[in-house]
């Protein structure tokens, strides 16, 4: 290579720019969709607690370990894992399984975030009378619409990478972030007005730790992983772009914080409203389990059920602003779902950007387009990918953080824009994470999916 790496790779513009853009990848179906589903769920706040602890004690060392990495090589994720261990091939297999988890998350991602764009027509044909045509986009088993809708976000992701970090990514994520905030807020003062919204509250803020339980720890785990974009090095890539006077830990941080404040926000808007629609008559628990009747369709079922309600100009107007805004949250998440694979096929083959996103985009459109068809494939996606791949993903950094690269070596490359980490508090508590306490907790969530397959 004649050129030096930061000189023909993308950086981005301003340390404002990285943070949205990697607020933005953690920021998206996980928090608004996922969080305040999984909170339902699990009987409200005690899950909110442990689902925090979770965000702390994993996910932030293991984003604090990914960033780093990919400062250190300026490399995507199986240049990365070549460059620090001289071209072993076991290590280039965490990034290949990184980049293979990127074209198998999105390839079900792009089908939900179609799901949020054909509510928006949704809402606005049933506002207008025309409830045959809303049926027809609110139906998630049309195979054909859903394949239209999301073929249609996966052009919409392609166009974005290939703009290039700082012109696409940075400016798409420094506009749509703060917006997405604004909406979320309003929506919130707009709920908060309707009746039973004070029952959603009281769940959400009111512990109830009878309902802990193992199963609760781990898919708390596993929330965590997911939303903050995690296990697979979409943050190695996004660390790559990322220039020598950033502080790597105090932006690990604010995105952290970014990402639990989102998803924090959105289930303050989300379990309210499932309460004025259950006050409205919708049916949301069963009365007889007290278990939610539709949990991983529940936005999609129950909150444009109380839009309607509301009825009138603002209900539509609410339903439509609530769902462009789950469907800009998602798009700002699957752009960096796809540069991890585009970023690999251009360092790693030598094909331009442009070819390269729409080369891989149109691999994961085709895979797509199949899971429109045939929607079982999302849970056996979400099962290997997510439930097994990131935590995988994770573990596997961990050990080859802590145990050959070194975290002392991560600590050196951290001190570049952080001068004083290697005598921070900062740096033996990390370390002491990302080689003991991280793994172990990692391990176990992949233990218990084991466990559950023996178990069956
Ligand atoms: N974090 C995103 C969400 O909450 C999803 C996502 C984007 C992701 N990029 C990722 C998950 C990389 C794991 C790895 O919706």
């Amino acid at each position: 290579m004649a050129t030096t790496p930061t000189s023909k790779r993308g950086t981005w513009n301003t340390k404002l720019g990285f943070i949205l853009a990697a607020a933005g990848s953690a920021v998206g179906l996980g928090n608004i969709w996922g969080f305040p589903t999984q909170v339902a769920d699990n009987g409200g706040a005690a899950f909110i607690l442990i689902y925090l602890l979770c965000c702390l004690i994993v996910g932030f060392p293991v984003m604090v370990a990914e960033l780093t990495i990919g400062r250190r090589t300026q490399k995507n994720p199986v240049g990365a894992f070549k460059a620090l261990s001289n071209g072993n091939p076991f290590a280039a297999l965490i990034g290949y399984w990184g980049v293979l988890c990127g074209v198998m998350i999105l390839s079900f991602y792009v089908v939900i975030s179609g799901w949020t764009l054909a509510y928006v027509f949704e809402e606005i044909l049933f506002y207008f009378g025309q409830e045959g045509w809303a049926a027809y986009f609110g139906d998630l088993g049309n195979g054909p619409k859903n394949a239209i809708f999301t073929l249609f976000f996966m052009v919409l992701t392609v166009l974005i990478v290939t703009g290039g970090v700082s012109q696409g990514i940075e400016r798409a994520t420094k506009a749509l972030m703060p917006i997405l905030l604004a909406i979320l807020v309003i929506l919130i003062v707009y709920i908060f007005t309707l009746e039973g919204a004070m029952d959603g509250v009281a769940m959400y803020v009111m512990p109830d730790f009878s309902t802990v339980t193992g199963g609760l720890i781990l898919s708390a785990l596993g929330q965590a992983f997911f939303s903050l974009s995690l296990g697979m090095g979409a943050l190695i890539t996004y660390g790559s772009y990322l220039n020598k006077k950033q502080n790597i830990v105090e932006s690990a941080a604010y995105v952290t914080i970014f990402d639990i404040g989102i998803a924090i926000i959105a289930g303050l808007l989300v379990i309210p409203a499932m309460f004025v629609a259950q006050a409205g008559g919708v049916q949301i628990f069963n009365p007889e389990t007290g278990a939610l009747f539709s949990s991983t369709t529940l936005v999609f079922d129950v909150l444009p059920e109380m839009f309607h309600n509301v009825g009138g100009l603002i209900g539509m107007l609410l339903g439509v602003t609530f769902f462009i805004l789950l469907g800009l949250a998602a798009l700002t998440s699957s752009i960096s779902l796809l540069e991890v694979p585009v970023s690999y096929v251009i360092d790693e083959h030598n094909i331009r950007r442009k070819k390269a996103a729409w080369l891989i985009g149109g691999i994961v459109g085709a895979i797509g387009v199949l899971v429109s068809f045939e929607l079982g494939l999302i849970d056996l996606f979400v099962y290997i990918f997510n439930e097994i791949g990131l935590p995988l993903g994770g573990l596997m950094i961990c050990i080859f953080l802590g145990y050959f690269w070194k975290t002392e070596n991560a600590l050196l490359e951290m001190k570049d824009g952080y001068e004083t980490v290697e005598t921070s508090n900062f740096a033996p508590i990390w370390s002491i994470f990302i080689k003991y306490i991280s793994p172990v907790l990692i391990a176990l969530v992949l233990a218990s999916v084991v466990w559950g397959l023996i178990a069956g």
